[in-house]
């Protein structure tokens, strides 16, 4: 087990909230928001009001994808978790009007939402669409997909669990492969060190249309949780 670095993959970006996001999260939040507490485990089957496989979306963003992934799979519940608060508010004025009930919010750091919230083998998938990429060598410490944090998602998913990630940036998409390519307990899906072929089955991002703007590629990995090591 890696030693898990204290380091934050995130700064709070500012962004005031709109008046319709601040409504959004004064009376929707009741509906969809997890208050996290200091302590203890979450009681999903009781927050989502049923049992069923998880799905958990790290760094949201403006949620739109999320709710449209939400939308689509009604089977499934989805866990989304990100600290922009103007984001949080857009994803449930989007999950008020998408009407979906397989959908909880909440708003704190993923790292420690994963570490000290979540079961052991609570999670089906877990998804982390463009994160920040901290470009800059030495911030590189601040990216998600560190191998800390895969010892802790590889106890959170369930054996044949799968780990969807993507990004635009060509050097965060090398470390993606760098990091999650020698540790056994992920299988790529699609062959050692390949890339879903493009379409990738996830609806487009925000992050994504910005990185498409500027020209950047986009690469997405698809891991799976190999049975054997899930303990
Ligand atoms: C580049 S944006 C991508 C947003 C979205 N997935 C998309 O593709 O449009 C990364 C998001 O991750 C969020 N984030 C970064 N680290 C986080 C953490 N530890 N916990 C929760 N959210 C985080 C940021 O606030 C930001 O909104």
């Amino acid at each position: 087990m890696s030693q898990l670095r204290l380091t934050r993959t995130f700064v709070r970006r500012k962004g005031r909230l709109t008046q319709g996001q601040q409504r959004a999260l004064e009376q929707l939040w009741p509906g969809f928001g997890i208050d996290v507490p200091e302590q203890g485990v979450l009681d999903l089957d009781g927050l989502f009001g049923r049992t069923a496989p998880r799905v958990l979306d790290i760094g949201f963003g403006d949620g739109e994808a999320l709710v449209e992934m939400a939308a689509a799979d009604p089977g499934r519940d989805y866990l989304g978790v990100e600290v922009h608060r103007p984001g949080v508010g857009h994803c449930l004025l989007c999950a008020e009007q998408a009407q979906v009930e397989n959908l909880r919010v909440a708003t704190v750091d993923a790292v420690e939402l994963v570490r000290h919230h979540l079961p052991p083998r609570s999670l089906a998938a877990v998804h982390i669409f463009f994160p920040d990429p901290w470009p800059k060598k030495r911030h590189h410490k601040r990216r998600i997909v560190q191998p800390a944090f895969l010892d802790l998602l590889a106890e959170r998913l369930v054996p044949g669990g799968t780990l969807h990630l993507a990004t635009d940036w060509a050097d965060y998409a090398e470390w993606m492969l760098d990091t999650v390519e020698p540790d056994e307990r992920f299988e790529n899906t699609c062959g050692p060190r390949a890339f879903i072929p493009p379409p990738p089955p996830r609806p487009q991002t925000k992050f994504e249309r910005r990185g498409l703007r500027k020209g950047h590629q986009v690469h997405d990995l698809i891991y799976r949780l190999r049975p054997a090591d899930a303990g």
